[in-house]
């Protein structure tokens, strides 16, 4: 029998126990062996978690204990979740984690510490879809030229029911933190952090490269207006919050923002709290992934199969996939000044006469060029103008954003939505 220590019994590790319960017959069939959680460990001991298993405030009582076998980290955080991954791994245990924030860290660092330990992070990315597994193992025999996917499922959540239901931000984002899909703090989800802990485990499996969420360009959907989405919608456009990951020659590209994508694109289809992610290997072409990227019991789904993989085989790969350097050597991040992209711009302006003139001698400076404009009436004599430009320089775009927010005729910083 295996015995398992879970630290953190909150959303996910309450799911991953009643799992291991409710499916025990399967999973002990494919295990090879009954797999039974001894203990958990939480903060707060007074509040009920309906679960058999002994609990405690100590994570010492499992780190300690000879008689478990796994640890599976799912107290989420960085810092206290490094020692205690750390220390797990230093008495022998094998771990299991969801841990994105960890990762996005200490990923190298708790690699080098695992060396023959067994150390499995499938829910770390995408909640219950194994793209861990498609990525390091399936695809394997490929170079990697990009990923782009919806990887949080709070903010599809989000911008699926402001879109379709008219909902607002605040109420919604209540309801994804009732419903357990939001990072215990949410602005890790709304502010793009969480999608780039992601992208930065997946890009680190694609590339071996070993950046930092301070080093990517990261922005979120707060910015995103309730006008921009009602806009997007009247034009053929879905608003998504994207990570992406790109390979040109010798530079990675990693972004995560906001995009507004074609309607009748597969990834614009993707609603609610589900994830999808487009990998393309030069060998295999297209490869595409689609599952509910957060909730407690999708997300247990890929905890308790990394257990069983762990009880079934072993350690059987390195923890990042890569037994030598790999491309990751070579290979350099693209600066986000250097990122090109067509962009949608929403300038509010007086409405009177030389405004278009003016503004169009600043795109020309910048050297971005038009490709369609509207204008619509908007409040107090006011005008929105919308535009979308042709392939353009980010340093450019940002550098036209400021300039246009210096003229007198314009209210406001100008709207910018990236368009895939
Ligand atoms: P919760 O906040 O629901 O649960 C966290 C649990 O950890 C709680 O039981 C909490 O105790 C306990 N805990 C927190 N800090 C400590 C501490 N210092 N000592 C002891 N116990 C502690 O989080 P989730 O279950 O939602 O998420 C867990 C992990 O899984 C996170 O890393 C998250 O990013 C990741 N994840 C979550 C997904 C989701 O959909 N929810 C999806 C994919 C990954 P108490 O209950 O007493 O507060
Ligand atoms: N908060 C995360 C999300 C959980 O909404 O996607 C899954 O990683």
């Amino acid at each position: 029998m295996i015995k398992i220590g879970i630290i953190g019994v909150g959303t996910v590790g309450t799911s991953v126990a009643n799992i291991l319960k409710d499916n025990a017959d399967v999973i002990s069939a494919r295990a090879g062996r009954d797999i039974v959680v001894k203990s958990g460990v939480v903060k707060n001991l007074n509040k009920d978690r309906g679960l058999d298993i002994k609990i405690t405030d100590n994570v010492d009582d499992i780190l300690d204990d000879d008689e478990i076998d796994i640890v599976v980290e799912l107290m989420g955080g960085v810092d206290e979740a490094f020692v205690v991954v750390k220390k797990a791994l230093q008495n022998g245990k094998a771990v299991v984690t969801a841990n994105k924030a960890l990762l996005a860290y200490h990923r190298y660092e708790l690699q080098e510490i695992a060396q023959d330990i067994a150390f499995e992070f499938e829910a770390s990315v995408a909640g219950g879809i194994p793209i861990i597994c498609a990525l390091r193992d399936g695809l394997s025999a490929n170079h990697i030229e990009s990923i782009v996917g919806i990887m949080n499922g709070t903010c599809n959540y989000m911008m699926t029911e402001m879109t379709n239901n008219g909902v607002s931000y605040d109420a919604i984002l209540q309801e994804a933190q009732y419903l357990g899909y939001a990072e215990a703090d949410p602005t890790f989800d709304v502010g793009g952090y969480d999608a780039a802990h992601k992208l930065l485990i997946l890009a680190s499996i694609a590339y071996g490269i070993d950046a930092k969420p301070e080093d990517i360009l990261i922005e979120g959907i707060e910015n995103v207006s309730s006008e921009d989405i009602a806009f997007a919608k009247e034009f053929g456009y879905a608003i998504k919050l994207l990570a992406i990951a790109k390979k040109d020659k010798n530079e990675v590209e990693l972004r995560v923002h906001a995009a507004l994508i074609k309607q009748d694109e597969m990834i614009a289809k993707i609603d609610g709290v589900m994830n999808g992610v487009s990998v393309v290997g030069d060998k295999v072409g297209e490869t595409l992934y689609y599952g509910a990227g957060a909730g407690g019991d999708a997300t247990a789904s890929a905890v308790v199969a990394n257990i069983i993989d762990i009880v079934r085989s072993g350690k059987s790969t390195p923890m990042l996939g890569f037994n030598r350097p790999m491309e990751g050597d070579k290979l350099t991040l693209k600066p986000s000044e250097k990122i090109e992209s067509k962009y949608y711009l929403r300038i509010n302006v007086n409405d009177e006469a030389g405004v278009l003139a003016k503004l169009s001698k600043l795109f020309e400076n910048n050297s971005i060029s038009i490709e369609t404009m509207l204008q619509r009436p908007s409040e107090n004599s006011s005008a929105n103008l919308l535009i979308s430009t042709h392939i353009a320089v980010e340093k450019n775009v940002k550098n036209l954003i400021n300039e246009i927010e210096r003229l007198v005729f314009v209210n406001g910083r100008p709207a910018m939505i990236r368009i895939i």
